[in-house]
């Protein structure tokens, strides 16, 4: 591809541009075809996993990757994607750190010739032209995983009444919105189970932490019985609270997750998280796919799913399969 000459002079633009100048990481500078990729931050192992998913594919597939990390900043973002367009990438792949407030840069990028790849999260436009394709995980069905759990565990214990608390990802994104209304869409009709609070925590561990005690302060040991966390860092950060106080994770108060890091994944078969819904973070393979599919003129699926699962303790935890990432 022509575009990829200026990829060298690129690179030192982009690298005079960032004012905390991060190097972008190239592999394959003498590629034919240059990808960039806006990653939204490092806030999770989740998407320290996933960006090294994209790099590893991006150097397995021969390709010339121009990364630019937004540390959870939508501007950044918006930056990055700017200056993809300005040094003329082949294609743009970028995970969106909320769903609104895109359409102007992804006009630009359109008005360029640019085809752009959704990766992990969705946008909310009115707009479809304006992404080629999205690949990520299901997050409704996550949700709907997570609330099919609560009621099989509700009924196994013959609870009653079962006091909920949430925490939540970035409020906005995709996971966020979605884990929430999968979840509610499923719980909503039982009456044994009240949401009695849905604290933001981030998808950051050191919120999770924050958020435990909170809710622990706000409601006592006694006032929660099971805490919802949309990721692992929030769902570790929690636990560690709870230990701190001679509170039991998983019995005292149960745990439901999702991700499906190897910590959480291990505290799972500890007994001290009790479900964790899988959502995977090597998506490296199938953006990359995309890629070549599209820089040889074929055309994509709009939605691709990896698939998914859940692991919880009515599982044999010794089977191979239960592992994390
Ligand atoms: O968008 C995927 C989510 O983002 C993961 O569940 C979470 O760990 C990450 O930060």
């Amino acid at each position: 591809m022509k575009k990829a000459v200026c990829l060298i002079t690129a690179l030192l633009l982009l690298a005079g541009l960032s004012a905390c100048a991060k190097q972008p990481e190239t592999e394959n500078e003498s590629s034919s075809v240059v990808v960039g990729f806006s990653q939204l931050g490092a806030e999770s192992s989740w998407r320290i996993a996933n960006t090294v998913s994209m790099e590893k594919a991006a150097k397995d597939a021969g390709f010339g990757l121009m990364m630019e990390n937004a540390n959870q900043k939508q501007e950044k973002q918006i930056d990055a994607i700017r200056s993809f367009i300005a040094y003329q990438v082949d294609v743009i792949v970028f995970s969106p750190i909320v769903e609104n407030g895109w359409d102007n840069v992804l006009n630009e990028a359109k008005k360029a010739g640019i085809p752009v790849i959704l990766m992990d999260r969705m946008i909310s436009t009115n707009d479809e032209s304006l992404y080629v394709s999205y690949v990520g995980a299901d997050f409704y069905a996550e949700g709907r995983r997570a609330g099919e759990y609560l009621i099989r565990k509700a009924d196994a214990l013959k609870a009653d009444h079962l006091n909920v608390a949430e925490i939540s990802g970035t409020i906005d994104s995709t996971p966020m919105r979605d884990r929430q209304r999968g979840f509610m869409d499923v719980i909503r009709e039982d009456s044994r189970i009240t949401i009695v609070d849905s604290i933001c925590g981030d998808f950051l561990r050191s919120k999770g932490e924050e958020c435990a005690v909170q809710l622990l302060d706000k409601y006592g040991k006694d006032g929660i019985d099971v805490i919802y966390s949309h990721n692992d860092s929030m769902t570790l950060g929690v636990l560690d609270i709870l230990e701190q106080r001679g509170i039991r994770p998983g019995k005292d108060i149960l745990l439901i997750t999702v991700d499906g890091e190897k910590e959480a994944v291990e505290a799972l078969k500890a007994g001290k998280i009790n479900c964790v819904v899988q959502c995977t973070p090597n998506l490296g393979p199938a953006a990359m796919g995309l890629v070549k599919s599209l820089t040889s003129g074929e055309t994509v699926s709009k939605i691709t799913h990896p698939e998914e699962g859940v692991f919880c303790d009515f599982d044999d935890l010794n089977d191979p399969s239960v592992e994390g990432f």
